[in-house]
């Protein structure tokens, strides 16, 4: 007998649309018949340095105990990180990737009949996480497009535990100074959980933005979190964190799945922040690509939101789609995001220069068309 397992799932699975990751390269070389080779992805937002190679040495180190389970707790990583952030370590939370702390906040904090505010154009993943529990997403429209934090603040209600909120936020890569955050902290009830998501901070560290860390100590509902997926160059080894008080970390480690970063993860994340070099050139690399594709964008008569993050949405003025698609047949993967409701835009990741030329060489081509 048939059963249609849909209808079986919750009200808010049933609802889910599936999160839409980029285009991997060798699926765009099978489907084109393209030389993997030539293909440039700018399309996730990963480090275009490839991983630091303290990382790497760390993961060969550790590669003899892979018939072992990783240590649970991650202590050592969790003590440096502690130490770097400067809070204790029953404070720190290890995830899957950052997604994974965005996950367990809504498995421990959402429930039917509860809702997550969260900003129009925010990430994909605060939705999806909300919904999964059968929480309502409450969506704050935009303000440009930006946060609207005072909007924010007045969608706050009695059934409201979670704001998500990310700085810089992806895909628009807009972000919002020290005095709106900390004007913000100070007017939400202290029964909701602020998760400031901070997945692209080492990218404007020393930039207007400001460090979620600092009101810690202030703000016991505060959870930050930050990964090593971006500037840290470990996007595959999916390993990010969340600081916060020990009372939510408490909670949040009650429904952790008891060995959620793997062991590699583990010392390649500890490697990584020492390796304060890898760090300073993914900053550099960026900041150099930014100016790079704004200054293309600029000669091809483009608009685009300012980013403090490491990609950019461009502004086409029309359907982005066929670009989209013109720009893949010639082997360049960035990001369409019709689905965040931008339908006029793609979202570049910055690439090394090669390939950010790569990019631009192939968009002139394309827009040259018509
Ligand atoms: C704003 C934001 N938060 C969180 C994440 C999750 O990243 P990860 O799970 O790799 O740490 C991303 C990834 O793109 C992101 O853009």
């Amino acid at each position: 007998m048939s059963c249609d397992f849909l209808a079986r799932a919750v009200p808010g699975v049933q609802k889910l649309s599936p999160y839409v990751p980029g285009k991997p390269v060798d699926e765009l070389a099978r489907e084109l018949n393209l030389d993997p080779v030539g293909i440039v992805k700018l399309a996730s937002n990963e480090n275009p340095l490839g991983p630091s190679p303290k990382a790497l040495e760390a993961i060969r180190a550790e590669l003899a105990e892979l018939t072992r389970y990783p240590d649970g707790n991650g202590f050592e990583l969790k003590r440096k990180l502690a130490a770097r952030c400067g809070v204790q370590p029953a404070q720190v939370t290890l995830g899957n990737g950052s997604n994974d702390i965005l996950d367990l906040v809504a498995r421990a904090f959402l429930a039917p009949g509860l809702n997550a505010v969260f900003s129009q154009y925010a990430f994909a993943v605060y939705p999806i996480a909300t919904q999964a529990v059968g929480a309502e997403g409450k969506v704050v429209p935009a303000q440009g497009y930006g946060h609207d934090l005072e909007a924010m603040l007045a969608a706050i209600d009695a059934n409201t535990r979670v704001v998500f909120i990310a700085n810089p936020n992806n895909p628009t890569g807009t972000w919002f100074g020290p005095q709106a955050l900390a004007e913000f902290l100070a007017r939400v009830p202290g029964n909701v959980l602020v998760v400031l998501d901070e997945a692209y901070i080492e990218y404007a560290e020393g930039d207007e933005l400001p460090d979620g860390l600092n009101y810690l100590a202030q703000y016991p509902n505060l959870l930050v979190s930050r990964t090593f997926s971006k500037a840290y160059g470990l996007a595959s080894l999916r390993v990010g964190y969340g600081v916060s008080s020990a009372q939510v970390a408490d909670v949040l480690n009650r429904v952790r799945q008891p060995f959620n970063v793997n062991s590699l993860a583990l010392a390649a994340a500890c490697a990584a922040l020492d390796d304060a070099d890898y760090l300073a050139a993914s900053r550099r690399v960026n900041d150099a690509g930014m100016a790079q594709l704004e200054q293309g964008f600029r000669a091809l008569g483009l608009s685009w939101i300012p980013s403090r993050g490491n990609f950019i949405a461009v502004d086409f003025g029309r359907d982005a789609a066929p670009i989209n698609r013109a720009l893949l047949q010639d082997g360049v993967i960035v990001r369409p995001v019709a689905g965040y409701g931008m339908p006029t835009f793609l979202r570049v990741s910055i690439g090394t220069e090669q390939e950010n030329a790569r990019f631009l060489t192939a968009l002139t081509k394309v827009l040259a068309r018509g």
